[in-house]
């Protein structure tokens, strides 16, 4: 299971990354400006974990990033990001070392979140957050999604979708508490055509929720 939806990041690294720059590119301007805003809250050093091929990253501004996909590993190391190999469950690095975690579309593809989750925490020094940008499961987008998951789509097979008030526990079980929550992408799948302004809190309309929540235990 683990091995097989690395290789499909591997093998489709390139479409993946193609996306952005097409029928993506609304969508990826759109989640870039909601993230945005949460910037100026976060303690430094960043990492994304789930890094992909690095546009976020490399938009937000994080310069480390983690990934078990070595082909998209490639392209995020081109756009300036310093990469490591490995998952989220099990990351390579001392406790306390890192300021702020984001993961961009990422929970929904990890073996366990809870084990991921668990891992920024040991990671992060006291006062550190983690970034989530979701899709969430009760979203329209969410729903459009779960809905290809089931007609076996490369990618979104894959994935596990979650609703807000479980990512909410996932975080709370682990000593996180949310702090902001941001939302966009009120536009329908299919139907994109504009940049949107972020929108402040939660709300199950949006395709994009942005969460951030600090660490609360030593
Ligand atoms: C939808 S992509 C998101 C990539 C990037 N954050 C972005 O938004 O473009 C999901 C990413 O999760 C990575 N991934 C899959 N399993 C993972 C795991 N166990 N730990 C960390 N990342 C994982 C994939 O290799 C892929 O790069």
């Amino acid at each position: 299971m683990v091995e097989s939806k690395i290789r499909v990041f591997d093998f489709l690294a390139s479409d993946y990354d193609a996306w952005f720059e097409k029928e993506g590119r609304l969508i990826f301007a759109s989640e870039v400006e909601a993230l945005r805003q949460a910037l100026p809250l976060l303690p430094k050093p960043w990492i994304e974990v789930g890094v992909g091929s690095g546009r976020f990253a490399q938009a937000l501004g994080a310069d480390i990033g983690l990934d078990p996909s070595s082909k998209l590993l490639e392209m995020a190391r081109y756009r300036g990001v310093s990469v490591f190999l490995a998952r989220g469950e099990e990351m390579p690095f001392k406790d306390g070392v890192f300021g702020t975690i984001f993961f961009v579309v990422t929970l929904c593809f990890v073996d366990s979140p809870r084990r991921t989750l668990g891992e920024a925490a040991r990671l992060l020094r006291t006062g550190g957050k983690v970034v989530l940008g979701m899709v969430l499961r009760e979203s329209p987008w969410g729903q459009l999604y779960r809905g290809e998951k089931q007609r076996g789509h490369r990618f979104y097979s894959h994935a596990m979708f979650y609703d807000y008030d479980e990512v909410g526990m996932f975080l709370g079980q682990i000593g996180f508490s949310i702090e902001k929550v941001i939302s966009t992408l009120f536009q329908s799948p299919g139907g994109v055509n504009h940049i949107e302004p972020p929108r402040q809190g939660f709300s199950a309309d949006a395709g994009f929720t942005v969460i951030l929540a600090g660490k609360t235990t030593g």
